[in-house]
């Protein structure tokens, strides 16, 4: 590899050639302020927030996108940098709506960050701002152009990590505006409402819906029991909203927030994860017994089913008609637990606590209710909960360690590992081998489904007789690529295919924690979440398999009897169907 070298404030580097003074000076501890810069997603220079000087050079450069070259020498603190980011903040400033103190991201905001790094305490510019718009008709996402300040990081991520690409750039100059195709509410697009968007959003112009008023609503509603479920995915991040280093697992200082905000009982959706595998499992081996149709895949990302429903809708037979684990887990609540413990369905209110912004979608979608009930009934983002703990003054980092409530509480370390890529694969194949060579196998950290990599495949000998083969992929531009394979008849060997949403799984989803880009440059937030799920299924958890956890075969025995069964098609089951491709 070709190298260059070059000075930086007087420091001589070497670095190979094609380096970007942003990322040479990062690896000599010399911070250089970004904006609109996402590392390898939103590379366009156009904040002009980076500027630094090369001297002997007339203008001054935008780091993020300069390559350095042998010789140049480089100025990152000279007064007319500083000058130029100042005047650029005063006028990006200048067409935001500056209400913080209510804004929901504040103290997490990389432009009021940046103006108090840069000094900045007024703006000299005041006129006629840009937009007004608040959209709030998606069931998942608000988008408010008066905090918009046309980073792009939005677009970039929607249309290039997503292959969804349903917002884009219209106007020109001060009409310049972030917006839908045709100006439309996200809720007329194509939008799956994964909550990309949000997260990579640096300022509070893209929100969830929030649902946190509902919730309170329930809790004080004396008729009704509020029961609340948590996915996996929620404890690797929830503790980011509280201080923790990023990969510490909070389960039990969750459990124990949960029933000091009220909810009468404490439940984990990993019940309802391992029951999923008991379904989805099943169906697999009925699939490639019976010569059904395969390779089948995963029904558990919302974000997912919307994609092939609008774009690849003669595929739905491949999907697992299973339920995802948030609607398994609220139909068996609403069915053999409110039945054993004698409340009317209609008095029971089920609150999902979720890494994702699709779900308030998914849970109102009539295909999924049974007998006209949803199975779950308000659905809140991990960071929903954090505001939650933090209005009610709950003191997070001095809760005791508590335990879920029993039974529907209880969950093995093949459910936690739902959280990440790989997981439900993994979680699959470790009760698959077990049933099918009738022993309980101990090598059960299929490593090869493990880790960030967009696409992964592998091929399992699950018993002499069988070997599987498997793919697994997350974020919407490689299930685009695993679609087209699919398309392209190159799949028909696969038994299995994982597809998640979300780049990196449930641990980056759209209803995470938010970390600002320049965290990103150097830490992989997929792989440190991803770690505390990994974590809690090697050490923590009892069991590690969905098929020997004790509710499962409990809930079979007393209720569901086996599974793929009549009742569990019933409850836990579904159908999907094409749905309108909305530009
Ligand atoms: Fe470099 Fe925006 S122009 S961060």
């Amino acid at each position: 590899m070709k190298e260059v070298t070059f000075k930086i404030n007087g420091q001589e580097m070497t670095v190979p050639e094609g380096t970007t003074i942003l990322e040479a000076a990062r690896q000599c501890n010399i911070d250089i302020p970004t904006l609109c810069y996402l590392k390898d997603v939103n590379e366009i220079g156009a904040c002009r927030m980076c500027l630094v000087e090369i001297a002997g050079a007339r203008a001054l450069q935008a780091a993020c996108v300069y390559p350095v070259a042998n010789g140049i020498e480089v100025l990152t603190n000279t007064p007319n940098v500083r000058e130029a980011r100042r005047v650029n903040l005063e006028l990006i400033l200048s067409n935001h709506n500056r209400e913080c103190t209510t804004c929901i991201r504040s103290e997490n905001c990389e432009l009021q960050t940046l103006a108090t790094d840069l000094g900045v305490s007024e703006v000299p510019f005041e006129g006629e701002v840009s937009g007004t718009l608040v959209d709030d008709k998606s069931d998942s996402i608000v988008r408010d152009e008066s905090k918009c300040i046309l980073c792009k990081r939005c677009v970039a991520v929607c249309g290039d990590v997503q292959n969804v690409a349903v917002l884009g750039s219209v106007g020109r100059g001060f009409t310049s505006q972030v917006q839908p195709v045709f100006g439309r509410s996200l809720a007329d697009v194509g939008c799956i409402r994964c909550g990309q968007c949000i997260v990579n959003c640096p300022v509070g112009a893209l929100k969830e819906k929030s649902s946190i008023q509902e919730v309170w609503d329930a809790i004080a509603d004396p008729t009704k029991t509020v029961i609340v479920e948590t996915a996996p995915a929620v404890r690797a991040s929830l503790g980011e909203e509280f201080g923790y280093p990023m990969g510490t697992p909070v389960t039990d200082q969750m459990a124990a927030a949960l029933r000091r905000l009220g909810f009468d009982k404490v439940f984990d959706t990993g019940f309802g994860a391992d029951v999923t595998i008991m379904e989805e499992g099943t169906e697999l081996l009925g699939r490639v017994t019976n010569g059904g149709v395969l390779p089948m895949i995963t029904s558990c990302s919302p974000g997912w089913i919307s994609y092939i429903e609008t774009n690849y809708p003669e595929f739905l037979p491949h999907l697992s008609t299973c339920k995802s684990p948030q609607q398994i887990t609220g139909a068996l609540l609403k069915s053999h637990y409110a039945e054993t413990n004698g409340i009317d369905p209609k008095d029971m209110v089920v609150v999902s606590v979720m890494p994702c912004t699709a779900k308030k979608y998914e849970l109102k979608r009539e295909e999924l209710k049974v007998d006209g009930i949803p199975d779950v009934d308000i659905s809140i983002t991990t960071r929903e909960l954090a505001r939650m703990i933090k209005e009610a003054r709950i003191m997070f980092d001095q809760l005791p360690k508590e335990e879920f409530d029993d039974y529907y509480g209880e969950y093995t370390g093949a459910a936690v590992i739902f959280g990440a890529t790989g997981g439900v694969m993994e979680a699959a194949v470790r009760t698959l081998a077990d049933i099918l060579n009738k022993k309980d196998i101990q090598a059960i950290d299929y490593e090869m489904v493990r880790g960030v990599q967009g696409i992964k495949t592998a091929t399992v000998d699950v018993t002499p007789d069988l070997a599987v083969k498997l793919l697994v992929a997350s974020g919407g531009s490689n299930i685009e690529k695993v679609m087209q394979q699919l398309k392209a008849g190159e799949l028909a060997d696969t038994h299995f295919i994982e597809l998640m949403g979300c780049p990196g799984g449930c641990v980056n989803g759209g209803g995470q924690s938010i970390v600002p880009a320049k965290d990103k440059m150097d830490i992989d937030i997929r792989a440190e979440r991803a770690k505390a799920l990994y974590v809690s299924d090697a050490k923590i958890t009892k069991y590690r398999k969905s098929h020997q956890s004790p509710a499962v075969i409990r809930i079979y025995d007393e209720y569901l009897g086996e599974p793929n069964g009549h009742k569990s098609h019933h409850l836990l089951h579904t159908t999907y169907s094409q749905k309108p491709k909305l530009v």
